[in-house]
Order: C-alpha cells, then structure tokens, then sequence
C-alpha cells in the first residue's frame, strides 16, 4: 500500500485532538468555576499536514507504509500555562488519567535536561482511543507544555530554524541560546511572585463569577415578566457595582438567590 487514502487516515488524527482539546478545556473551566488557579492557561491543537509528514518521513528515511506507526507527532496538542511550577501540575494531571481515557507512553522533560539550542518544554507522548464510524483506533499524540515565555522562544527559533534550514548561522545560534536563558530567568522571577498573583486572579475570578450570577438572577426576574422588579434591581446593581464592594455584592446576590429561590418553590 503506497497510495495513503489521507483524508481517511487523517479522520481520527482529527477526532482525537478534537476530544483532548475538549478534556483539557474542561480542566481549565473547572479550576475557573471553583475559582481556583488553572495551571493550564491555552490549549492548542493540530494535525502535522500531510506536507509536513511527507517531509519529516523523508528526512527521517521512513517509508511511506510505516509514516503512521511510526511518527508519534501527527496528532499535537500544546498547553500553555503562566508558570513553570503549572507545567508539572498539568504533568501529574495527565498522569493521573493514565490507565483512564489515555496511555502515556514516554516523557521527556526538557527543562531540567535543557536542550542544546536552548529549547525547553515537557513533552509526553500518549496513546488515545478513538471510536470513529469505522471502529476503533488507537492514535499517538504528543502533549508539549510549556510556559508562556517557553513558547515565545519556542515559535521563534522554529521560525528561524524553518528558514535557515538546518545551517542556523552561529552568532543566531548564540543570540537565541542567550534569549533562552534571559526567557527562563523571567519565568523564575515570575516564580517567585506566583502566589501573589494567583491571589488577584482569584479575587478578579470571584469578582467576574459573582457579577455573572447576579445578572442570571436578574435576568431571572425577566423571565417570571417582573420587569419593575428588575429594573430596579439592575439600577441597585449598577450603583453597588460602582461602589466596588465585593461584600455588599455578594450580600445582594444572596437576596436575589433567595427570591429566585422563593419564586422556583411556588412554581413547583
Ligand atoms: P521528533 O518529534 O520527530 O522531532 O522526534 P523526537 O521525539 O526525538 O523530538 P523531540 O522530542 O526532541 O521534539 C519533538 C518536538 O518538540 C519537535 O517537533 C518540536 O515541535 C519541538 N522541539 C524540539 N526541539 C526543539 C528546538 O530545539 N526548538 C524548537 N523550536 N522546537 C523544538
Ligand atoms: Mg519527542
């Protein structure tokens, strides 16, 4: 078989970043619901395309039979997360799905064993089952996590490695080596100020979640057609929005919640 059917061989490549990239955006709304500190920050997916892999399976000397048992990579998500100390969060997040929804057959830490070029990221290989149409089908894909600064690096030296094509002049080569290290040094730094801005994430969150809720039970009041009622509500709102104290709001959301309670009861 050298003639590949692409776009049926591609299908669950497809189906299989589609789930992950769910999966891993239900992690990181989970964390924001329960109002805590996501480690993942971006989620990003894609299949290699079929340039790609014909490119890498020449270059690798792999024939066109073996491209899709032997490239691992056809099928890549990216998690980008604001610290280094998140990435190995997300790291035991994946382990703790192994033997579950995913097999995770190899890891490679590339940020205590930096790479030459100065690259440095987690990379976990897995194995992720699909059910498509046509069956089942077991699908390598490889999870890179890094931080925001890592990707920086990360996208522009690729750039630059695409069009040096291998023969990266040697002062480049020190410039991008010495950014790495200026990048990393901004992650520890950052690091060390991580608590601190965890807390006003997570009083922004709070702010943002209780505003929504407010404006559901509001909105509420609209539907039951006691719009004097919620007009006045929402003026109240907007003046105690204005005011900027979290307490008075949270006590005024307890009052709608009680009403909408209220309300929900003489419906039944
Ligand atoms: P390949 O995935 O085929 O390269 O084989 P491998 O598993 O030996 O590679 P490795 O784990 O080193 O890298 C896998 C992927 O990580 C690459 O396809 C890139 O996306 C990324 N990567 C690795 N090294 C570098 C690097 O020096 N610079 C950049 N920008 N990306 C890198
Ligand atoms: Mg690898």
């Amino acid at each position: 078989m050298d003639i590949i059917n692409w776009k049926e061989e591609l299908f669950p490549y497809k189906q299989a970043t589609d789930e992950l990239y769910v999966k891993f955006n239900s992690i990181k709304k989970e964390y924001i619901d329960l109002e805590q500190h996501s480690p993942i920050e971006l989620v990003q997916t894609r299949v290699k395309s079929i340039a790609s892999i014909l490119d890498k399976a020449n270059k690798r000397d792999i024939a066109i039979t073996k491209i899709f048992e032997t490239l691992e990579d056809i099928a890549g998500i990216r998690i980008t997360c604001k610290f280094v100390e998140d990435i190995y969060k997300v790291v035991q997040l994946i382990r703790d799905r192994d033997g579950q929804d995913l097999v995770i057959k190899e890891e490679e830490d590339y940020i205590n064993n930096t790479k030459s070029s100065g690259y440095r990221s987690y990379h976990i290989t897995i194995k992720y089952k699909v059910i498509t149409a046509r069956g089942c089908k077991e699908i390598p894909c490889e999870i890179q996590i890094r931080t925001m600064a890592m990707n920086f690096w990360a996208t522009i030296e690729h750039s630059l490695r695409y069009k040096y094509n291998g023969n990266m002049p040697k002062h480049l080569k020190e410039k991008l080596e010495a950014c790495a290290e200026a990048s990393f040094k901004l992650d520890t730094e950052m690091g060390t100020i991580r608590e601190e801005i965890i807390q006003t994430q997570k009083i922004i969150q709070t702010k943002e979640n209780l505003v929504s809720k407010i404006l559901k039970n509001i909105q509420n009041l609209y539907y039951i057609g006691n719009i004097e009622e919620m007009n006045n509500f929402n003026r109240e709102f907007i003046d105690l929005y204005q005011e900027g104290n979290i307490e008075k709001l949270q006590e005024f959301n307890n009052m709608l919640q009680t009403m909408a309670d209220l309300y929900k009861m003489s419906y039944i």
